[in-house]
């Protein structure tokens, strides 16, 4: 039975037993095909456009869910979305964050119109968030800021009336920047993990600037923690004595975004150098158990974390694929120790509780010709040890950036989302951009990033060694090389003829069908300008990697991301968030382009990012 396909029963907290079908769990290269009906990408396709508003395909509907301030229910506490922003720090604990990104549905039963819809909340826009704004950072807005940011998890079910949310449910939660954690895995308790607050090293408090998300097979999610570095930071003068890994990770006081370390210490890296070491993690949440704490899992490495994409070996062992979005940094895999317990049932859980705490982590290197090998970062190996800077693994995960360097593994245009092709097992990774290869002192085009000032971004696969996720080798290309093929010298290069153009891909799913979604991630500032001019607003497509078409399939509103996607079981619902609508603001103008979804014209209403549930109007499988 495929890993999609079984049911478990779990105890969770004090609600009931509950039986629960996964939807798009870990993909498995043996996972068997079922492409369900209709001609494969036979929806009309939408045009590129610079409309302030969602565009689908006419015979596609949506509906909206979630935007941010949505009450959930938390704590016994409905708080109503103040549009004024003069909700509380307390208030936001218990709405839904703002910025959503990376998703997953978990099916709570077998119609597939009950789940959980676990969702990740990047960052903050603390002009929105605050009533006025940020002119004067406050200890109150500090932890408003860090209670916007992290995960939900909310019920949702599928009425006559569309999707809604269950209010209450035992399952609400909002786990948020100052939610306790543990944190497990070689580097817990080590010196580097060590501070005033926590002199264990075992345990912090939060996460935040979750981009992208991975699932287990035993039915739990993984969040990451991309941009952290930016909530870190202090007084300007302490940056002379940042360390290079400090500089590497961007932990640099006088860098912040943001003010917290003025009014929350442990922000502060020229006092609490070790703090940052606690962030840049792969997080696993149980979202059936809103008891469970949170655990950061040091086995996967420390970076700008983006996807945490499962798989399972040939031998039943566990394999996770991983991004470092930065320019110039690289692709990871952690294969585990020992092998998943399948199933989802409270003993499988049990049983790989510990799985992600032991294993190996490797970094991609892609060679010319179109091969490539995984470079092991052990602690002893590859020149990983204390004469080189390593005095233990614990370092070598901490500063995973600095290990991938000393290997030699391949410095990428900025890894996004990494998607695993349910049948032939092939990987897909987005690589966003990268304006700076190239340029003086920067590494020079490579094969697999072979363009300079990559503007557009491409979408690059490979076939691991045998079919087994756990080689050491493997065979790349591209997949497509993004772009406006009429832009003089954009280089762009697609897979067919008939592939719809785009930019700065980011978010990646595949649904059980094998269809290819791919969301854009063009920056705000460059929209609707030449050379991007013709690619509007950002969008989202659909790929049939069989036949290499790819067809846009909707569009967002003006400053938007499209970003986090998740096809339910019965491929007939797709949700799809939409992140900071209206955050381009022209220079010296700092009202939002857009009011969506609350007001039809920019400065009417604040933007929300939100969640849309999108159906075919006659029911049938997305995407066909
Ligand atoms: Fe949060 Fe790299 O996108
Ligand atoms: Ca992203
Ligand atoms: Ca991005
Ligand atoms: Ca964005």
């Amino acid at each position: 039975m495929p890993l999609d396909r079984r049911h478990f029963l779990i105890q969770s907290g004090s609600a009931a037993a509950v039986v629960a079908l996964f939807g798009q769990g870990c993909a498995s290269p043996s996972t068997p095909t079922a492409m369900g009906s209709g001609e494969v990408l036979g929806f009309t396709g939408v045009p590129a456009s610079l409309r302030d508003g969602i565009v689908v395909p006419p015979e596609y509907e949506w509906q909206l869910l979630y935007p941010w301030g949505t009450p959930t229910g938390v704590a016994n506490r409905m708080p109503s979305f103040a549009p004024d922003a003069s909700n509380s720090a307390d208030d936001q604990a218990a709405q839904a964050g703002m910025h959503h990104d990376g998703m997953h549905f978990f099916a709570l039963d077998a119609s597939g119109e009950r789940g959980l819809l676990v969702m990740n909340h990047e960052y903050t826009d603390e002009q929105l968030l605050h009533t006025d704004g940020v002119k004067e950072w406050t200890a109150g807005k500090v932890r408003k800021s860090l209670h916007a940011m992290g995960v939900s998890v909310i019920e949702i079910r599928r009425t006559d009336k569309g999707w809604q949310q269950v209010l209450p449910s035992p399952f609400a939660r909002r786990v948020h920047g100052s939610t306790p954690m543990r944190i497990a895995g070689p580097a817990a308790g080590t010196p580097l993990m060590r501070t005033t607050a926590n002199p264990a090293g075992d345990a912090v408090f939060g996460t935040f600037a979750n981009c992208a998300m991975g699932v287990t097979p035993w039915g739990t999610y993984l969040t990451c923690e991309e941009n952290f570095h930016g909530y870190f930071g202090g007084p300007k003068d302490a940056a002379r004595n940042a360390t290079a890994a400090q500089r590497r990770y961007g932990t640099v006081a006088g860098s912040q975004w943001v003010e917290y370390w003025r009014f929350d210490e442990r922000f502060d890296v020229s006092r609490h150098p070790n703090e940052p070491h606690r962030f840049g993690w792969v997080v696993e949440i149980d979202p059936f158990d809103p008891t469970a704490t949170p655990v950061k899992r040091t086995a996967l490495g420390r970076k700008r974390q983006e996807s945490a994409t499962c798989t399972v070996a040939k031998d039943g062992r566990l394999v996770v694929y991983m991004g470092d979005d930065s320019r110039f940094e690289y692709i990871y895999k952690f294969i585990s120790r020992d092998k998943v317990r399948p199933g989802t049932d409270a003993a499988a859980r049990a049983a790989n509780r510990h799985l992600l705490d032991e294993g190996t982590l490797y970094a991609a290197r892609y060679d010319a010709g179109g091969r490539g090998q995984w470079l092991e970062l052990t602690h002893g190996c590859n020149g990983l040890d204390a004469a080189n800077g390593f005095a233990d693994q614990a370092e070598v995960l901490i500063h995973a950036r600095l290990a991938g360097d000393h290997v030699g593994a391949t410095k990428m245009d900025r890894p996004e989302w990494i998607a695993i092709h349910p049948q032939s097992g092939e990987v897909y990774v987005t690589l966003t951009n990268n304006s700076q290869r190239g340029d003086a002192g920067k590494p020079p085009p490579d094969a697999a990033n072979p363009r300079a000032n990559n503007l557009f971004g491409g979408i690059l696969r490979w076939r691991e060694d045998a079919g087994d996720a756990a080689a050491t080798g493997f065979a790349w290309d591209h997949f497509a090389l993004a772009g406006d093929p009429a832009q003089p010298g954009s280089g762009a290069r697609y897979p067919s003829a008939s592939a719809d153009a785009f930019g700065a891909p980011d978010g990646l799913h595949f649904d059980r069908g094998g269809l290819l979604w791919i969301q854009t991630d063009m920056s705000g500032q460059v929209i609707g300008k030449p050379p991007y001019t013709a690619l509007g607003n950002n969008q989202m497509l659909c790929a049939d990697p069989a036949s290499g078409r790819i067809k846009r399939f909707l569009t967002g509103p003006n400053g938007c991301e499209i970003t986090g996607c998740v096809v339910t079981p019965d491929r007939r619902t797709l949700f799809v968030n939409i992140q900071h609508p209206g955050e381009a603001r022209d220079d010296g103008d700092t009202k939002p382009n857009s009011a969506w979804p609350d007001g039809t014209t920019p400065g009417s209403a604040r933007p929300r990012s939100a969640t849309l549930a999108i159906r075919r109007r006659d029911g049938g499988i997305v995407g066909t």
